[in-house]
């Protein structure tokens, strides 16, 4: 995604990498991408970050944690919610990405 109102990137010890992208109008979320490297448990969650968010409010998004992440995914290995919790740490990172943006308008063209 060009451009994006908010961005998040984490990385765990695992290796495994998830990048969000946001667009935002007004209190919702209009669009959400995401890219990631790393396992088949971490794509899901990822994947599951976007249909959980897209089109919900701010505060919405805010509330997804990785339970919420593996019951809608239903076959999340218990033993794999690190996966889960990779994809809602990128997701918050950029959500307060998003909220800082808002603040200081500026900082979105020196992001790298
Ligand atoms: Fe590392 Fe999924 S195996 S986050």
């Amino acid at each position: 995604m060009k451009n994006p109102d908010g961005y998040g990137k984490q990385t765990r010890e695992c290796g495994d990498t998830v990048e969000i992208f946001l667009k935002v109008s007004g209190e919702n979320i209009t669009s959400v991408s995401f890219n990631i490297s790393g396992c088949v448990n971490t794509y899901a969650c990822a994947k599951a970050v976007v249909s959980l968010i897209e089109g919900k409010k701010i505060s919405e998004a805010w509330k997804i944690n990785p339970e919420k992440i593996a019951t809608y995914i239903k076959t999340l290995p218990p033993e794999e919610i690190h996966c889960a919790e990779l994809a809602v740490e990128a997701l918050r990172i950029a959500l307060m990405n998003y909220r800082e943006i808002a603040i200081s308008p500026w900082k979105k063209i020196y992001r790298a």
